[in-house]
């Protein structure tokens, strides 16, 4: 058979971090539904392994799905630091992944986080919740250090939305992209992800 000239982009070979099957299997018993997709977890590593000794923020650990992901990509001297409001959930990727001492896990309110954190601290955020994506959007862009990298993904319609959820996307999308100090990327691919790189060094 001849080679496809349209090759399947969202093939899965993707050599997966070693805990994440048991992060799944534990996230699919807690009914947690708001996983990051594999796509997002491979661009994540790949984020996290560009930088030597990269500081990474995530907020919103969930169960430790992109944690895991983002982990994976840090060489030994990173630092990766998860919050999380929920103890239920955290405590899933505290299981799997709480033996390693690059990560830090907090649990508190992203919004108290996020105002208390030193200022320029982190080469790449994920913002995985509410706070620092649909609100507190300076907050998080003040953690961001110069040439770091602001990441998130979900800005693709999904089931599970809210009513009043799918019209904050496009005023998200335009608010990062008029930020002059921002270079911003938004691309229809994994669960939508925008990418947003800050100039500087
Ligand atoms: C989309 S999920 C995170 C998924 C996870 N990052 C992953 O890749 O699988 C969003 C998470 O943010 C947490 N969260 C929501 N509001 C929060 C807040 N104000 N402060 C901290 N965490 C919050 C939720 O409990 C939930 O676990």
């Amino acid at each position: 058979m001849s080679k496809s000239m349209f090759p399947d982009r969202n093939r899965l070979d993707m050599d997966p971090p070693a805990q994440l099957a048991a992060i799944q299997a534990a996230t699919e018993t807690l009914g947690f539904n708001m996983p990051s997709i594999p796509q997002t977890g491979a661009l994540l590593r790949a984020l996290a392994a560009s930088k030597p000794a990269a500081r990474v923020l995530e907020l919103g650990t969930g169960t430790g799905i992109a944690t895991c992901w983002l982990l994976d990509g840090l060489d030994a001297n990173g630092q990766l630091v998860t919050v999380e409001i929920d103890p239920v959930v955290q405590q899933v990727a505290k299981i799997d992944l709480g033996y390693d001492a690059r990560i830090n896990f907090v649990e508190a309110e992203a919004v108290e986080f996020m105002q208390q954190a030193p200022k320029l601290a982190f080469d790449l955020i994920f913002a995985d919740a509410l706070p620092g994506k649909y609100s507190e959007l300076d907050d998080a862009l003040s953690l961001l250090a110069d040439g770091g990298i602001y990441v998130v993904d979900d800005l693709l319609p999904q089931d599970d939305w809210p009513a009043d959820h799918a019209p904050k996307v496009p005023v998200f999308i335009e608010n990062m992209k008029s930020r002059t100090e921002l270079t911003v990327e938004y691309w229809e691919w994994s669960s939508g992800i925008l990418l947003a790189r800050k100039s500087g060094a």
